[in-house]
Protein backbone atom coordinates (compact mmCIF):
# COMPACT_ATOMS: atom_id res chain seq x y z
CA UNK A 1 0.00 0.00 0.00
CA UNK A 2 0.91 2.98 -1.22
CA UNK A 3 1.07 6.47 1.19
CA UNK A 4 1.27 9.85 -0.83
CA UNK A 5 1.16 13.21 0.91
CA UNK A 6 2.05 14.96 -2.11
CA UNK A 7 0.57 15.89 -4.99
CA UNK A 8 3.76 14.44 -7.15
CA UNK A 9 3.72 11.62 -4.98
CA UNK A 10 0.17 11.23 -5.99
CA UNK A 11 0.25 12.00 -9.47
CA UNK A 12 2.81 9.55 -10.27
CA UNK A 13 1.24 6.80 -9.51
CA UNK A 14 -1.74 7.44 -11.25
CA UNK A 15 0.19 7.72 -14.33
CA UNK A 16 1.54 4.66 -14.26
CA UNK A 17 -1.79 3.19 -13.90
CA UNK A 18 -3.12 5.22 -16.37
CA UNK A 19 -0.41 3.80 -18.61
CA UNK A 20 -1.60 -0.08 -18.14
CA UNK A 21 -5.20 1.49 -18.79
CA UNK A 22 -6.31 1.09 -14.88
CA UNK A 23 -9.68 2.48 -14.05
CA UNK A 24 -9.39 4.19 -10.78
CA UNK A 25 -11.94 4.58 -7.69
CA UNK A 26 -11.61 7.29 -4.78
CA UNK A 27 -13.44 7.28 -1.47
CA UNK A 28 -13.05 10.68 -0.24
CA UNK A 29 -12.64 10.18 3.91
CA UNK A 30 -11.59 12.42 6.92
CA UNK A 31 -9.96 9.01 8.27
CA UNK A 32 -10.52 7.47 11.79
CA UNK A 33 -12.26 4.69 9.37
CA UNK A 34 -14.44 2.39 10.35
CA UNK A 35 -16.62 -0.35 9.29
CA UNK A 36 -18.62 1.98 7.08
CA UNK A 37 -15.89 3.38 4.91
CA UNK A 38 -13.99 0.08 4.53
CA UNK A 39 -17.49 -1.44 3.08
CA UNK A 40 -17.20 2.08 0.77
CA UNK A 41 -13.44 0.87 0.09
CA UNK A 42 -14.95 -3.24 -1.12
CA UNK A 43 -17.93 -1.16 -3.21
CA UNK A 44 -15.15 1.00 -4.65
CA UNK A 45 -13.23 -2.02 -6.03
CA UNK A 46 -16.15 -3.40 -7.72
CA UNK A 47 -16.04 -0.30 -10.04
CA UNK A 48 -12.31 0.16 -10.60
CA UNK A 49 -9.18 -1.63 -10.50
CA UNK A 50 -7.50 0.78 -8.65
CA UNK A 51 -8.64 2.41 -5.35
CA UNK A 52 -7.60 5.52 -3.71
CA UNK A 53 -8.85 6.30 -0.03
CA UNK A 54 -8.27 10.02 0.55
CA UNK A 55 -7.86 10.86 4.18
CA UNK A 56 -8.16 14.88 4.97
CA UNK A 57 -9.52 16.35 7.80
CA UNK A 58 -11.06 19.29 5.88
CA UNK A 59 -10.58 22.50 7.42
CA UNK A 60 -13.10 24.75 5.51
CA UNK A 61 -16.48 22.21 6.14
CA UNK A 62 -16.22 22.79 10.11
CA UNK A 63 -17.67 26.22 11.18
CA UNK A 64 -16.62 28.45 14.08
CA UNK A 65 -17.64 26.38 17.42
CA UNK A 66 -17.30 22.64 15.71
CA UNK A 67 -14.79 20.49 15.99
CA UNK A 68 -12.43 20.86 13.52
CA UNK A 69 -9.17 20.43 16.07
CA UNK A 70 -10.70 17.43 18.27
CA UNK A 71 -11.34 15.29 15.15
CA UNK A 72 -9.40 12.27 15.76
CA UNK A 73 -6.59 12.23 13.04
CA UNK A 74 -5.74 8.23 13.10
CA UNK A 75 -3.61 8.11 10.33
CA UNK A 76 -1.42 5.27 11.15
CA UNK A 77 -3.99 3.39 12.43
CA UNK A 78 -6.22 3.71 8.86
CA UNK A 79 -3.38 2.76 7.18
CA UNK A 80 -3.38 -0.68 9.09
CA UNK A 81 -6.92 -0.33 8.31
CA UNK A 82 -7.14 -0.16 4.57
CA UNK A 83 -4.71 -3.32 3.95
CA UNK A 84 -7.86 -5.45 4.28
CA UNK A 85 -9.83 -4.80 2.54
CA UNK A 86 -6.66 -3.33 0.39
CA UNK A 87 -7.20 0.34 -1.17
CA UNK A 88 -4.42 0.66 -3.39
CA UNK A 89 -3.52 4.30 -2.24
CA UNK A 90 -4.32 6.45 0.68
CA UNK A 91 -3.84 10.32 -0.50
CA UNK A 92 -3.10 11.98 3.00
CA UNK A 93 -2.48 15.30 1.75
CA UNK A 94 -1.18 18.81 4.00
CA UNK A 95 -3.59 21.70 4.06
CA UNK A 96 -1.37 23.51 1.62
CA UNK A 97 -1.05 20.69 -0.76
CA UNK A 98 -5.28 21.31 -1.13
CA UNK A 99 -5.40 24.75 -0.89
CA UNK A 100 -2.15 25.90 -2.06
CA UNK A 101 -3.70 29.36 -2.32
CA UNK A 102 -4.13 29.26 1.55
CA UNK A 103 -8.16 29.12 2.91
CA UNK A 104 -8.44 32.88 2.68
CA UNK A 105 -7.63 33.01 -1.60
CA UNK A 106 -9.39 29.59 -1.70
CA UNK A 107 -11.79 28.93 -4.62
CA UNK A 108 -15.22 28.25 -3.28
CA UNK A 109 -17.57 25.55 -4.74
CA UNK A 110 -21.14 26.51 -3.89
CA UNK A 111 -24.34 24.56 -4.34
CA UNK A 112 -27.44 26.60 -4.26
CA UNK A 113 -30.54 25.54 -2.69
CA UNK A 114 -29.96 21.80 -1.98
CA UNK A 115 -27.71 22.62 0.71
CA UNK A 116 -29.91 25.34 2.46
CA UNK A 117 -31.81 23.27 4.58
CA UNK A 118 -31.30 20.20 6.61
CA UNK A 119 -27.45 20.09 7.49
CA UNK A 120 -26.74 23.28 5.60
CA UNK A 121 -28.76 25.18 7.47
CA UNK A 122 -27.93 23.92 11.19
CA UNK A 123 -24.34 24.36 9.80
CA UNK A 124 -23.47 27.74 7.37
CA UNK A 125 -21.14 27.00 4.70
CA UNK A 126 -20.65 23.38 5.34
CA UNK A 127 -21.53 22.32 2.30
CA UNK A 128 -19.37 25.17 0.23
CA UNK A 129 -16.69 23.52 2.18
CA UNK A 130 -17.29 19.87 1.05
CA UNK A 131 -18.48 20.49 -2.57
CA UNK A 132 -14.77 22.88 -2.83
CA UNK A 133 -12.38 20.33 -1.14
CA UNK A 134 -14.58 17.31 -2.97
CA UNK A 135 -14.09 19.15 -6.35
CA UNK A 136 -9.95 19.33 -5.31
CA UNK A 137 -9.61 16.06 -4.68
CA UNK A 138 -11.52 15.20 -8.40
CA UNK A 139 -9.01 17.45 -9.63
CA UNK A 140 -6.46 15.92 -8.29
CA UNK A 141 -7.24 12.13 -8.57
CA UNK A 142 -8.98 12.45 -11.52
CA UNK A 143 -11.31 9.19 -10.29
CA UNK A 144 -13.44 7.33 -12.59
CA UNK A 145 -16.13 7.01 -9.93
CA UNK A 146 -16.13 8.31 -6.35
CA UNK A 147 -17.76 6.59 -3.38
CA UNK A 148 -19.96 8.25 -0.88
CA UNK A 149 -21.82 6.71 2.51
CA UNK A 150 -25.74 7.19 2.09
CA UNK A 151 -25.40 8.04 6.21
CA UNK A 152 -25.00 11.54 4.89
CA UNK A 153 -27.90 11.84 2.65
CA UNK A 154 -27.70 15.37 1.55
CA UNK A 155 -24.07 15.12 1.42
CA UNK A 156 -24.13 12.31 -1.65
CA UNK A 157 -26.94 14.35 -3.57
CA UNK A 158 -25.20 18.05 -3.57
CA UNK A 159 -22.00 15.98 -4.67
CA UNK A 160 -24.45 14.34 -7.49
CA UNK A 161 -25.85 18.07 -8.15
CA UNK A 162 -21.72 19.65 -8.80
CA UNK A 163 -20.32 16.59 -10.65
CA UNK A 164 -23.56 16.59 -12.96
CA UNK A 165 -23.52 20.71 -13.05
CA UNK A 166 -19.75 21.00 -13.89
CA UNK A 167 -20.17 17.67 -16.40
CA UNK A 168 -17.57 16.65 -13.91
CA UNK A 169 -16.35 13.29 -15.79
CA UNK A 170 -17.04 10.89 -12.32
CA UNK A 171 -19.40 8.42 -11.44
CA UNK A 172 -21.04 9.10 -7.95
CA UNK A 173 -22.02 5.81 -5.89
CA UNK A 174 -23.75 5.70 -2.83
CA UNK A 175 -22.80 2.64 -0.28
CA UNK A 176 -25.53 1.61 1.83
CA UNK A 177 -25.04 2.77 6.02
CA UNK A 178 -23.71 0.18 7.87
CA UNK A 179 -24.90 -0.04 11.26
CA UNK A 180 -23.72 -1.33 15.06
CA UNK A 181 -26.27 -4.60 15.85
CA UNK A 182 -28.48 -2.01 17.84
CA UNK A 183 -29.00 0.16 14.62
CA UNK A 184 -26.93 3.24 15.43
CA UNK A 185 -25.38 4.22 12.06
CA UNK A 186 -21.62 3.52 12.22
CA UNK A 187 -19.89 7.48 12.54
CA UNK A 188 -16.90 8.87 13.32
CA UNK A 189 -18.27 10.95 15.93
CA UNK A 190 -20.37 8.10 17.61
CA UNK A 191 -17.04 8.28 20.10
CA UNK A 192 -17.97 11.67 21.44
CA UNK A 193 -21.10 9.59 23.22
CA UNK A 194 -21.20 9.10 27.12
CA UNK A 195 -21.83 5.57 28.14
CA UNK A 196 -25.54 6.85 28.67
CA UNK A 197 -25.89 8.35 25.73
CA UNK A 198 -24.68 5.63 23.40
CA UNK A 199 -27.72 3.66 25.14
CA UNK A 200 -30.05 5.93 24.02
CA UNK A 201 -28.63 6.59 20.85
CA UNK A 202 -30.07 3.61 18.87
CA UNK A 203 -33.51 5.32 19.74
CA UNK A 204 -32.40 7.58 16.35
CA UNK A 205 -32.69 5.01 14.12
CA UNK A 206 -35.58 3.06 15.64
CA UNK A 207 -37.56 6.28 15.06
CA UNK A 208 -36.70 6.51 11.67
CA UNK A 209 -37.38 2.66 10.86
CA UNK A 210 -41.28 2.95 12.74
CA UNK A 211 -41.77 5.82 10.17
CA UNK A 212 -40.87 4.45 7.05
CA UNK A 213 -42.84 1.28 8.26
CA UNK A 214 -45.41 4.30 8.57
CA UNK A 215 -45.29 5.75 5.21
CA UNK A 216 -44.64 1.48 3.72
CA UNK A 217 -48.40 0.96 5.09
CA UNK A 218 -49.48 4.05 3.60
CA UNK A 219 -49.44 7.07 6.00
CA UNK A 220 -49.37 9.92 4.12
CA UNK A 221 -49.26 12.37 6.66
CA UNK A 222 -46.03 13.45 6.71
CA UNK A 223 -46.12 16.14 9.58
CA UNK A 224 -48.05 14.16 12.44
CA UNK A 225 -45.53 11.64 11.50
CA UNK A 226 -42.23 14.58 11.65
CA UNK A 227 -44.07 16.02 14.88
CA UNK A 228 -44.72 12.95 16.87
CA UNK A 229 -40.71 11.61 16.19
CA UNK A 230 -39.26 14.95 17.35
CA UNK A 231 -41.10 14.61 20.33
CA UNK A 232 -40.24 10.81 21.04
CA UNK A 233 -36.63 11.98 20.49
CA UNK A 234 -36.79 15.35 22.90
CA UNK A 235 -38.40 12.88 25.82
CA UNK A 236 -35.37 10.21 25.45
CA UNK A 237 -33.05 13.28 25.60
CA UNK A 238 -32.00 14.38 22.10
CA UNK A 239 -31.74 18.18 20.85
CA UNK A 240 -33.20 17.62 17.64
CA UNK A 241 -32.23 19.59 14.50
CA UNK A 242 -34.35 17.94 12.22
CA UNK A 243 -36.47 15.00 11.39
CA UNK A 244 -37.98 15.60 7.82
CA UNK A 245 -40.23 13.28 4.99
CA UNK A 246 -39.10 14.27 1.88
CA UNK A 247 -38.44 13.92 -2.13
CA UNK A 248 -35.83 11.34 -1.80
CA UNK A 249 -34.60 12.53 -5.11
CA UNK A 250 -34.15 16.48 -4.31
CA UNK A 251 -35.03 17.01 -0.49
CA UNK A 252 -38.13 19.03 -1.64
CA UNK A 253 -41.53 18.89 0.36
CA UNK A 254 -43.64 15.25 -1.17
CA UNK A 255 -46.79 15.71 -2.53
CA UNK A 256 -49.19 12.71 -1.47
CA UNK A 257 -48.28 10.63 -4.97
CA UNK A 258 -44.71 10.49 -4.32
CA UNK A 259 -43.24 7.19 -4.39
CA UNK A 260 -39.81 7.59 -3.50
CA UNK A 261 -39.55 9.45 0.04
CA UNK A 262 -35.98 9.54 2.55
CA UNK A 263 -36.89 10.42 5.97
CA UNK A 264 -33.90 11.78 7.50
CA UNK A 265 -33.02 12.96 10.79
CA UNK A 266 -29.98 15.04 12.54
CA UNK A 267 -29.81 14.98 16.53
CA UNK A 268 -27.37 15.93 18.89
CA UNK A 269 -26.69 13.53 22.24
CA UNK A 270 -24.33 15.71 24.39
CA UNK A 271 -21.63 16.59 22.46
CA UNK A 272 -22.59 14.24 19.72
CA UNK A 273 -24.23 15.31 16.66
CA UNK A 274 -25.63 11.89 14.94
CA UNK A 275 -27.66 11.93 11.28
CA UNK A 276 -29.22 9.43 9.67
CA UNK A 277 -31.62 8.22 7.04
CA UNK A 278 -34.07 5.49 5.48
CA UNK A 279 -34.67 5.55 2.12
CA UNK A 280 -38.59 4.74 1.22
CA UNK A 281 -39.66 3.29 -2.05
CA UNK A 282 -43.56 3.24 -2.20
O1 LIG B 1 -18.05 12.61 4.39
C1 LIG B 1 -16.91 13.02 4.71
O2 LIG B 1 -16.15 12.37 5.43
C2 LIG B 1 -16.44 14.37 4.19
O3 LIG B 1 -17.49 15.29 4.16
C3 LIG B 1 -15.75 14.28 2.81
C4 LIG B 1 -16.70 13.82 1.73
C5 LIG B 1 -14.57 13.33 2.90
C6 LIG B 1 -15.22 15.66 2.40
O4 LIG B 1 -14.29 16.14 3.31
Amino acid sequence: MIVAHTKQELEEQLAEWRRHDEHVALVPTMGNLHAGHLSLVDLAREHAERVVVSIFVNPTQFGEGEDFDEYPRTLERDTRRLKKPAADLIFAPEVETMYPFGLEDATTIAVPRITENFCGADRPGHFDGVTSVVARLFALVQPDAAVFGQKDYQQQLVIRHMSLDLNLPVSIITGETVREEDGLAMSSRNQYLSEGDRAIAPVLFKLLSDVAKQLQSGARNYSDLEVEAIAKLSAVGFDVDYFSIRRAQNLEIPDRDCDELVVLAAARLGDARLIDNIVVTI
